[in-house]
């Protein structure tokens, strides 16, 4: 598959989420096949002020290539130049955020607030698109609310205006991220335009992503919260893709795994170790999910405040399934 001129090897691609997704993230769930990524979003306004937060947010290095910077703003001018700037971190893919739904960003009419004016979306694409000579991308909800499910109007606005793809969050503004997506709209955006439309929405499981191509058509998956302490997912959605046989990771390699990615947390921070830690607090604990006395060890990974202590809890983790059985 291709997005405009890059081409997209795999099966399913990481969403951005701010605050999980970052570089280590990114880095890892590549490692693991995802087929692309893209970034936490970036304020336009906040590139537009020089803000450091908001550049370094921008930069993407070679082992998470395919990659795209995502924006969000809802001036063109504003994010035409944020875009620009965003270039010299030389993304694959620009993405503009049309699906936010947190009031800091859609009470200022970006993010999702957007998909209530799709003029000012064609024009955010189109300025975007014309600044910048790599394709530009849009990820959108259903819609604002039940009364105004417009995910099919804004996609073909986009498209006319130079997007090369969109993603489509099957879940309306006010639905936040309740409910169950509605994976119906996927299908329809599916037939309503020609770009490649990337499904979005409730994807916990191989078997779920396998379910999203065959009842939405769509030219891609992307996977958020189904990717939390887990990104074998991707390795597992290509096995089942490609109809090979899937071996689950044990729990030493999900722990090996956890410690490379608190590494990659702690090694990309400007941070001291302490305070990178604290980044590393929640991935720790979703890696130890699901088995026995959990409660009690995510608890602990909270506490953590360096590596050396999570190595050690990594180890107390396995010895203590290991007593019960599990491996
Ligand atoms: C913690 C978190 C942060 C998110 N940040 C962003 C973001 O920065 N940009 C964006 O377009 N979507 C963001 N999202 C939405 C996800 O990309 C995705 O659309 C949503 O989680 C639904 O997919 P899922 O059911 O696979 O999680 C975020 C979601 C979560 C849970």
């Amino acid at each position: 598959m291709f997005i405009g001129n890059v081409e997209i090897k795999g099966y399913a691609a990481l969403a951005p989420m701010a605050g999980v997704a970052d570089r280590a993230f990114r880095e890892l769930c590549r490692d693991f096949g995802a087929a692309y990524v893209v970034t936490e979003m970036v304020s336009a306004k906040g590139v537009s002020y020089n803000s450091s937060k908001s550049t370094e947010l921008m930069e993407v290095s070679d082992r998470e290539r395919p990659a795209g910077v995502q924006i969000f703003g809802c001036e063109p001018e504003t994010m035409a130049e944020a875009a620009v700037t965003a270039m010299q971190f030389k993304p694959e893919i620009i993405d503009i955020n049309m699906g936010c739904p947190a009031p800091k960003v859609s009470g200022n009419g970006c993010g999702s607030a957007l998909m209530k004016n799709p003029k000012l979306c064609g024009e955010i694409v189109k300025a975007v698109s014309n600044a910048v000579n790599v394709p530009v991308t849009v990820k959108i909800r259903k819609g604002w609310d039940d009364n105004s499910v417009n995910a099919v109007e804004v996609a073909k606005i986009c498209e006319e205006n130079g997007a090369k793809a969109v993603a489509v969050h099957g879940r309306t503004r006010s639905q936040q991220y309740q409910g169950k997506a509605d994976w119906n709209i996927i299908r329809e955006v599916k037939q309503a335009v020609s770009i490649p439309v990337i499904g979005n929405g409730d994807i916990l499981t191989a078997e779920d992503a396998q379910r999203m191509y065959e009842e939405t058509g769509c030219d891609l998956v992307m996977i958020g919260r189904g990717s939390y302490g887990n990104p074998f997912i991707f390795r597992e959605i290509a096995a089942r893709m490609e109809g090979s046989e899937y071996q689950p990771p044990s729990l030493e390699e999900k722990m090996r795994i956890m410690l490379e990615h608190i590494r990659l947390i702690t090694g990309l921070s400007e941070k001291c170790e302490e305070l990178a830690m604290h980044e590393a607090r929640k991935h720790a604990a979703w890696y130890m999910n699901g088995y026995y006395g959990s409660a009690k060890f995510r608890g602990r990974c909270y506490q953590l405040s360096s590596y050396a202590e999570a190595e050690a809890l990594a180890e107390e983790f396995i010895e203590l399934q290991r007593s019960r059985g599990i491996n």
